[in-house]
């Protein structure tokens, strides 16, 4: 079996698991708010995974805030800076193609408090423009309340320049968020260094326990209670504290720290196996190729051949892989990211995406090499637009 949707969500790593096996038989389960030496032991511990936490990513223990995941640390950044703006400062900047999260949150704050939303422009390889950013905020200068833009795109793994995004941000004093999901535990990343304002990171992106999470916050005064309860998370996220979640946090991020060097061998096999499926098949489509992306991402497609119909054979090899356009009436969509990158339906709706992790990285692409090829040799037979 291969499993190639680590974008979507990872497994759960194999340092976690044990791990979890030995931590369920234990006693250590208590309210880690309570003052009994148990609670209070528990308590440390949830101080301790902060802290190895921050020195993997970069920032100070009290930056970190554990919560559910990306979906809640984007919901609370963006309520923190857009629910307590000064009224003469409407306008939000914005990429075309953030995670569902953001758009939708947007949407909310335009309808409910009357802000303007500003979308940067994109290359036809998936980066943002960063000219066109710098001119938004010289158009709206002094009236931008948020930029927020992600550093790796889901569906295609490109890159964006987040770190010349935040000196932007810095020249016009605007706050920036940069929605780290795909990048935390998963590529380098270091807070402090990116010189964004807010940044995020979810447990089931890198193989922790799901349901897990945190925001980091430069200036933690900024951020708002959203979540009311009792003085958890420095009474910015109350309820009880999901300690055991926050413990395979910190151990799947020193897992990933300590493998890091193997990111290089990911992207080395990840171009390989690019070159020879194109190779094989010339009319094939590796969306963003040309710009750095995530190590072990491919977005690929075979014009004219259904992205769900590939993702089908390759089940039957127990490949799994995702596609990103969105079904309709039995008809795939092309993304909204590919639109805004200017794909074409021909291509957009064909895509499958592949997204792999460190481990058995050759074989993994070997096998899904000789699968891919099978299936786009017969699928091509019966191209179906
Ligand atoms: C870029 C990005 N942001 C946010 C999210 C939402 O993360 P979560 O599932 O932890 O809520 C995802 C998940 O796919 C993502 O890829």
């Amino acid at each position: 079996m291969i499993y190639a949707d680590y974008n979507g969500s990872a497994p759960m790593l194999a340092v976690v698991r044990d791990y979890l096996k030995k931590r369920i038989d234990s006693d250590l389960y208590a309210n880690p708010n309570a003052i009994h030496s148990i609670g209070q032991k528990i308590y440390q511990g949830i101080e301790k995974c902060r802290e190895i936490i921050s020195g993997i990513v970069g920032c100070y223990p009290d930056q970190i805030f554990f919560n559910s995941g990306s979906s809640e640390g984007i919901s609370h950044v963006l309520f923190s800076i857009l629910e307590y703006a000064p009224k003469d400062k409407n306008i939000i900047i914005t990429s075309p193609i953030e995670h569902a999260v953001i758009p939708k949150a947007l949407k909310f704050y335009e309808q409910r408090r009357g802000f303007k939303i500003e979308k940067t422009g994109l290359d036809e390889n998936g980066v943002v423009e960063i000219e066109h950013l710098e001119k938004l905020l010289k158009q709206h200068q002094g009236k931008t309340a948020l930029v927020t833009i992600m550093a790796v795109n889901n569906e295609t793994g490109v890159m964006q320049p987040y770190e010349k995004i935040a000196k932007l941000c810095q020249h016009y004093k605007v706050d920036f968020f940069c929605d780290t999901t795909q990048l935390i535990g998963k590529g380098e990343f270091n807070f402090e260094a990116s010189g964004a304002d807010f940044a995020v990171c979810s447990g089931h992106k890198v193989g922790a326990l799901t349901g897990t999470g945190f925001v980091i916050a430069k200036e933690p005064t900024k951020l708002k209670s959203h979540v009311y309860g009792s003085s958890q998370e420095k009474g910015l996220r109350g309820g009880t504290q999901h300690y055991i979640g926050v413990e395979t946090l910190a151990i799947a991020l020193t897992d990933f720290q300590s493998n890091k060097d193997k990111l290089i061998a990911l992207a080395d096999a990840r171009s390989h196996f690019e070159t020879k499926i194109k190779n094989l098949f010339p009319e094939v489509v590796i969306i963003g190729e040309k710009v750095p992306r995530l190590a072990g991402t491919t977005l690929v497609s075979y014009p004219g051949i259904h992205g769900q119909a590939v993702q089908i054979e390759l089940e039957s090899h127990d490949i799994f892989v995702t596609t990103s356009a969105a079904c309709s009436d039995n008809q795939p969509e092309t993304s909204e990211v590919l639109k805004a990158m200017g794909v074409n339906d021909n291509v957009g709706r064909g895509v499958i995406r592949i997204s792999l992790n460190c481990s058995n990285i050759d074989s993994n692409y070997e096998n899904l090499l000789q699968a891919l090829g099978t299936s786009y040799s017969k699928l091509k037979k019966i191209k179906a637009f």
